[in-house]
């Protein structure tokens, strides 16, 4: 459930009118329901409550997924850790308020000073996934003359559906180190007096909608623990990822966190291991939606009716990316029948083409349209192309609404931008 719904026959989110914040703030711009975010993670922390046996499980929320200050508070405030994949996301999770103790770091490549910035910053975890990077993180720990607490991260070598370029868990992707690999890292990291390894992680892929490859992967995962501590090694910890997919379009019986939760008791229970997660879409997605409005509209009679919106690939870049489906609707329906319509943004390339013959009711220009399920990977992953500012992003609790990223103006993009001397 989210709090996107109709207000006196008009969208709101909460109780603000979508219209509302277009008029204050301009489009594109993203909008984000505190409320939804609350429930989502409550949802997915309650679900293990329900399992008392597999005790109160780290919730490290992937920052990547919307990594909004305001977002990251709202559910710091929560309880909520940070799964983190860069400085800078970890500066955010700090920023935020999110105590370096619930910040895990992951990542297939994080340089010398990233690792030295996790180990100064108190980063709870260093998820390490491959020897190389292991051994750079016990020189850095030397270095600091500490000893950093890591988690190794395995392929467990499971397909999981999704799209080819956000599947993580086979072995010919990059991610992680198979089993066997696993248990000689952990066993050299045990030895290693800069490193002390705590657990193992695994995170096999995004958009998931089939629990059966997680309960293989989690199955195979205990299997490891039960494996290093045949071996008299300890094993705290263990990370079972995000991915837990999200409906974008009706689907009869998607899985619940409760679904998920009930896997991770049948494959997990009795282990005796502080668990954690790294859930990112299904907590932030349905809480967010990217608002646009219809330039105009241009019909090719002999085959085609494009919808040419105010916002393009830059602001979400999904539908380009990954063929990602999102809902499109009006934020004001007009009556008459459905058409088929090219939904579009200006950008110069057919790439910037959020869909193609959607049926939708009737759009007139200066309308406004909401993609649906956009709070995740939307804003977190936009960009400048064809020097188009920033998007905004807009929280709203209840009533209230507060811009949380401002649109840029032109003259802050150009003045980051110093001529090189030999020019002026
Ligand atoms: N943990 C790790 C190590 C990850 O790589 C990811 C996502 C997550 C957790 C969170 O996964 P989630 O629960 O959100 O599925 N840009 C793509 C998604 C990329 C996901 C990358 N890794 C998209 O827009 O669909």
């Amino acid at each position: 459930m989210n709090h996107f719904e109709l207000l006196n026959g008009e969208l709101a989110c909460e109780g603000v009118p979508l219209t509302a914040i277009a008029a204050a703030v301009g489009t594109p711009v993203y909008v984000y329901s505190t409320a939804t975010l609350r429930r989502h993670y409550e949802v997915f922390t309650n679900a293990f409550r329900k399992h008392p046996e597999l005790g109160q499980p780290l919730v490290a929320y992937a920052v990547k997924a919307n990594s909004n200050i305001s977002v990251l508070k709202t559910l710091g405030d929560l309880g909520a850790g940070a799964d983190t994949v860069s400085e800078g996301e970890i500066r955010r999770a700090l920023a935020a308020g999110i105590p370096g103790e619930r910040i895990v770091f992951s990542g297939v490549g994080k340089t010398e000073a990233e690792i030295a910035f996790a180990l100064t910053s108190g980063v709870s975890e260093i998820n390490v996934e491959s020897e190389p990077e292991m051994l750079t993180v016990a020189k850095v720990a030397q270095g600091l003359g500490v000893r950093a607490t890591i988690a190794i991260r395995v392929n467990p070598n499971v397909a999981a559906g999704g799209h080819a370029k956000i599947a993580t868990g086979k072995a010919e992707d990059k991610f992680g180190v198979s089993f066997d690999e696993a248990a000689r890292l952990y066993s050299n990291a045990a030895n290693n007096a800069h490193l002390n390894p705590v657990g193992v992680a695994c995170h096999i892929g995004s958009q998931i909608t089939d629990l059966e490859p997680m309960r293989k992967a989690f199955t195979l995962m205990r299997g490891l623990v039960e494996k290093l501590r045949a071996q008299e090694l300890k094993v705290e910890r263990l990370d079972l990822g995000g991915g837990l997919g999200v409906p974008y379009f009706h689907m009869p019986d998607p899985p619940t966190p409760d679904d998920f939760a009930a896997v991770v008791a049948e494959t997990i229970g009795g282990l005796g291991v502080q668990l954690a997660f790294e859930p990112g879409r299904v907590i932030a997605a349905n809480a967010g939606v990217l608002l646009a409005r219809v330039l105009h509209i241009h019909e090719r009679p002999e085959n085609r009716r494009f919808a040419v919106l105010d916002a393009a690939m830059n602001d979400l870049v999904r539908p380009a990316m990954y063929d990602a489906y999102h809902d499109i609707r009006p934020v004001r329906l007009r009556p008459g029948p459905l058409l088929a319509y090219d939904v579009v943004g200006p950008i110069c390339e057919t790439g910037d083409t959020f869909t193609r013959e959607r049926m939708l009711p009737p759009l007139e220009a200066g309308d406004l349209v909401a993609f649906m399920s956009a709070g995740a990977y939307g804003a977190s992953m936009s960009s400048e192309y064809n020097t188009r500012p920033l998007v905004p992003e807009v929280l709203v609790n209840g009533d209230q609404l507060a811009v949380v990223r401002p649109r840029p103006s032109y003259e802050d993009m150009l003045a980051r931008e110093p001529v090189a001397d030999w020019l002026t």
